[in-house]
């Protein structure tokens, strides 16, 4: 394994090669372990990339403590048998201000974690695609945990005809059913206990409309109230279709509850896919 931290030597080393390409902000768990084993069974070179993107984050957010841990990933990454890591400085990701920028649409960037994090998929959608053209992969895979970035990527590839086929891998558990996130290490002892509760909302709001309850704006009020009841500052939880995250009409089956919610100063989010019977 190789790990290259410019944009040149990376481009000299996959001339030809057929690629998978990775993308991660680093502080690699389980995760996005399995995003790589995905990868590796869709393309002969798989490539991880490592880079903490500025510009997806809020200047209140936190961007400066996000924890950077480039040396212990490597290893993972070598066990894995992943080809390259392209770990690029900031300079090299942006050596001057980045002035062109992926807008994606209102309608699925500026819902959810859109309305709560405003900019934040525009910082996304515009290094995903400076690292598509960077790597020109084959197939990239990204995360069900981050389900509206997902959207967002492929809603970008496909309007864009980026010659690259997505793959979504499923959102990784800790055994309790926390799912795994670089952010659970903010949480203390006592937090990362009583962490697990969102994703039993989800799973009680999912159960519920499995078994026949439409009423998707009571579940969701019913969630928050839970959310708050313990502790929590819930942003949201939301019923919404699968396909464009908007609500879901009488007819609509295939549901997802995304939620977002604050324990301590932790921002987590979670989501769950559900079918109506
Ligand atoms: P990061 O949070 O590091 O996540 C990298 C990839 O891992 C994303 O596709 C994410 O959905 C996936 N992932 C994270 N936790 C997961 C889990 N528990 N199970 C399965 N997949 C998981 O998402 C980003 O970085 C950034 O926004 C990025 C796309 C790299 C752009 O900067």
């Amino acid at each position: 394994m190789e790990v290259i931290h410019t944009v040149a030597e990376l481009r000299a080393a996959l001339k030809g090669r057929q690629v998978a390409c990775v993308p991660t902000m680093g502080n690699l768990h389980e995760g996005h372990l399995q995003l790589v084993r995905l990868a590796r069974q869709e393309a002969e070179c798989t490539v991880a990339t490592i880079f903490v993107n500025r510009l997806q984050f809020a200047p209140h957010e936190d961007f400066d403590r996000y924890p950077r841990t480039l040396e212990a990933d490597c290893e993972k990454l070598r066990q894995e048998g992943v080809d390259f890591v392209f770990a690029p400085s900031e300079r090299e990701m942006y050596p001057e201000p980045q002035e062109y920028l992926v807008v994606p649409p209102p309608a699925c960037a500026d819902i959810l974690e859109g309305q709560f994090r405003p900019g934040f998929f525009r910082g996304v959608a515009t290094v995903v695609l400076k690292l598509f053209n960077i790597v020109q992969p084959e197939v990239a895979v990204f995360g069900k945990k981050d389900y509206q970035q997902l959207l967002i990527v492929r809603n970008m590839v496909r309007q864009l005809n980026l010659p690259i086929r997505i793959v979504a891998g499923e959102t990784a558990r800790a055994a309790d059913g926390l799912a795994l996130s670089s952010r659970n290490g903010y949480l203390s002892t006592e937090e990362r206990a009583r962490a697990i509760l969102l994703y039993q909302v989800l799973q009680d709001v999912a159960a519920a409309i499995t078994t026949g309850n439409r009423d998707y704006a009571a579940l969701e009020q019913a969630a928050m109230e839970r959310l708050r009841a313990e502790g929590w500052l819930p942003d949201y939880v939301a019923v919404r279709k699968q396909a464009d995250l908007q609500s879901p009409a009488a007819a609509d089956r295939e549901l997802v509850v995304l939620a977002a919610a604050k324990l301590g100063t932790t921002r987590l989010i979670d989501n769950l896919e559900v079918a109506v019977p």
